[in-house]
């Protein structure tokens, strides 16, 4: 096999036939090659929509993946089950320029290159198919990755690019797989220097379906910067989860105040806000820190409780350790105030963290 084709769908049934039709057209004369879909389970079943096409057209696959999201993993895993010498990744809502296929693999050829990639910005600074507020938020994350991540393509977040298998092959392990930005996550895990060139083309516009980026994530954006900048110190789930902590101690003593100021009892008031900031922080930590892993109704709930019962296991031990060292029960040595308690908080963060990665947010 020459190469695959991987292209992640979520909701997409519209776009998968007139995107096989458009393929076999350009690639006419290519008979080496095949499409992996990677499915995240599309309520739109669009996985059936492509094993339906697989059976007429052998050289189409999908795979099919259960309780979990995201872009990025779905490419890498989509690219490990290949076995071809090159991958193109490509979207399935035809936005991608596909008559741009042979002349990436016609430059990969004639160079050696390690990667093609396709940037919507080489030429032109806009990219027509994108509103203005995408082309400045597009602008503004390329900038960043160049200052975070020292990676100077001109469009470091296209999700159209030719790779030899090897490179994903080789540094799987390290891709955070975290987001959509599968480039970026490449190109700064491999170390080691790419040989690469990027070829211009027009971004489309959208016909069917709509775009699964939503603001939320620049959040998993900055996540990724921070993954691939300081990762291996301190992992960007962690910064994620400390930060919604922050917010639930505002959220905690907003509503002491208010609760106080209408003359509930303190133990009433205290509860009530102790209960509204765990529950704030699960549903942040729901939408931004386990987004690839987000839980939806009943489930939603059950995690919930869990949240509940495992955060307040770490509230005792925060509480616990801060006591002990401040009366000095460790080591016949007492602590300042503000160490013992920071210490404290920092035991129940982490424990919290752990508990919710490994139990809460567990990954199927
Ligand atoms: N399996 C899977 N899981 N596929 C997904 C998911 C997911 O969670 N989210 C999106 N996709 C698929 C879509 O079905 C589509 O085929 C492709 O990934 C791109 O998603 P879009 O929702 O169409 O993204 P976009 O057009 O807004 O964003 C494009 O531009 C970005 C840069 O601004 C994409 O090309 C991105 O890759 C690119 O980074
Ligand atoms: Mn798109």
């Amino acid at each position: 096999m020459l190469f695959s084709i991987i292209t992640p769908t979520y909701n997409e049934a519209k776009n998968v036939k007139p995107f096989i039709l458009a393929i076999r057209k350009t690639l006419k004369n290519y008979k080496n090659y095949e499409i992996i879909f990677v499915d995240d389970n599309s309520s739109d079943k669009t996985y059936k929509v492509v094993k339906d096409l697989s059976r007429k057209y052998k050289n189409i696959r999908c795979l099919r993946r259960i309780g979990r999201r995201g872009l990025s993993s779905a490419v890498i895993e989509g690219s490990l089950s290949s076995s071809a010498d090159l991958l193109l990744v490509m979207d399935a809502d035809l936005q991608h320029d596909e008559k741009k296929i042979p002349e990436m693999l016609e430059l990969q050829k004639n160079y050696k290159l390690d990667m093609v990639v396709g940037s919507r910005f080489l030429k032109n600074k806009y990219a027509s198919g994108l509103s203005k507020k995408r082309n400045f938020i597009s602008r503004l994350a390329n900038w960043l990755a160049a200052k975070i991540s020292g990676v100077t393509l001109s469009d470091p977040m296209s999700g159209f690019f030719l790779v030899k298998r090897s490179i994903i092959d080789e540094h799987a392990s390290k891709l955070t797989g975290l987001g959509f930005k599968i480039l970026l996550d490449i190109f700064s895990s491999a170390k080691i220097k790419i040989k690469y060139k990027e070829i211009g083309f027009n971004f489309r516009k959208r016909k069917f379906g709509e775009s699964k980026l939503s603001t939320l994530v620049v959040w998993e954006y900055i996540l990724l910067l921070w993954e691939t900048r300081f990762g291996k110190i301190i992992p960007a789930r962690f910064v994620s989860f400390c930060v919604i902590g922050g917010t639930g101690v505002m959220n905690h003593l907003l509503i002491l105040y208010v609760l106080k100021n209408f003359n509930f009892k303190f133990i009433i008031a205290q509860s009530v806000a102790t209960f509204s900031a765990m529950t704030g922080n699960f549903f942040l930590n729901n939408i931004l820190t386990y987004r690839d892993r987000q839980k939806k109704g009943i489930e939603a709930f059950i995690a919930l409780i869990i949240f509940y019962i495992t955060c307040g296991l770490g509230a005792i031990a925060n509480v616990g350790i801060a006591n002990s060292l401040y009366l000095g029960k460790i080591n016949e040595v007492s602590f300042a105030w503000y160490v013992s308690g920071i210490v404290g908080a920092l035991v129940g963060a982490i424990w919290n963290f752990l508990m919710s990665t490994l139990i809460t947010w567990r990954q199927k």
